[in-house]
């Protein structure tokens, strides 16, 4: 089969997140065969591959919904197992899955809270009387901060275009203490409009600072002009990592055509 050049990019600074040989089965299924990564401090890394490579399940096991058959962790330099995605979310690791998990029928304001509502001082507090005014504030304003713009905290957020939504989930990923925030396919199913919003989110996120990103995308022109650094996964490896100013939607096309035809070829009768 063929084999891709694997190059070694230097991620500068820090590491908010490395994995090495990570690997992941589902009893005779091997989702992920050894796979490593880094993700720099402040890094927007945009995650490639086809359908059933294993990228799902690697930010299942980056958020700690899924453990690890094998291989390490190091979160911020620290060896680290996830047990939970309580226990990631501790540390800082935040994710929007695909299905977005939004209560649709409730408020905008009421989602970025949810499961974490401001409940109000005083002896209403004993009551655990929820501080709505507060947290319609503290929604408006954070979504404010990050420039996502609705015509009210108050609306259904059924009410909401797809691109509008998947803004709010990530307003809430990052209305924590999230340093790092994981998106799977944030852009699926969007028009070009609707993208568009969620890409520029996403670059006044890193522009704040403070936030380091993986993405999980399928175009890869969007995937080019958002990361500073694409990783192409395929058969649960990594068969291509690079800086995105060093490659190009059609070099990417011809690596994985290469290793479709190598496919065909060793599996055609
Ligand atoms: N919970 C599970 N139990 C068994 N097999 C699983 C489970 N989750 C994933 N798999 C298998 O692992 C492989 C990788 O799946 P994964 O969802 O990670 O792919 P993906 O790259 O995210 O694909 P897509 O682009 O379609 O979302 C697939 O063969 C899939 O069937
Ligand atoms: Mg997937």
């Amino acid at each position: 089969m063929m084999s891709t050049v694997l190059t070694e990019p230097q991620v500068a600074g820090k590491l908010a997140l490395r994995g090495d040989n990570l690997v992941k089965r589902f009893g005779a299924v091997t989702a992920l065969d050894g796979v490593s990564l880094t993700l720099g401090e402040g890094e927007i890394l945009g995650i490639l591959g086809d359908n059933g490579a294993g990228k799902s399940t690697l930010v299942k096991i980056l958020t700690g919904f899924h453990q690890q058959t094998s291989g390490t962790l190091h979160i911020h330099g620290d060896e680290t197992l996830l047990k939970s995605v309580d226990h990631a979310r501790a540390l800082g690791i935040e994710c929007v899955y695909q299905d977005l998990a939004l209560a649709n029928s409730l408020s905008i304001y009421h989602n970025m809270f949810l499961n974490r509502e401001i409940v109000r001082t005083g002896p209403a507090r004993l009551l655990r009387l929820v501080d709505h005014k507060q947290m319609r504030e503290r929604a408006a304003q954070c979504l404010d901060d990050i420039g996502v713009h609705v015509p009210s905290v108050d609306l259904p957020v059924e009410r909401l275009s797809g691109g509008q939504r998947q803004a709010i989930a990530v307003a809430r990923a990052v209305n924590t203490n999230a340093r790092i925030l994981l998106l799977d396919e944030p852009l699926a199913a969007m028009g070009a409009r609707e993208a568009a919003l969620i890409i520029d989110l996403v670059m006044r996120l890193k522009e704040k600072g403070g936030l380091s990103i993986i993405m999980i995308m399928h175009n890869y022109a969007q995937t080019l002009d958002i990361a500073d650094r694409i990783m192409l996964m395929q058969r649960g490896r990594v068969t291509y990592e690079q800086r995105s100013a060093n490659t190009s939607v059609a070099e990417l096309m011809d690596i994985v055509r290469r290793e479709y035809r190598a496919m065909r070829a060793t599996t055609a009768p």
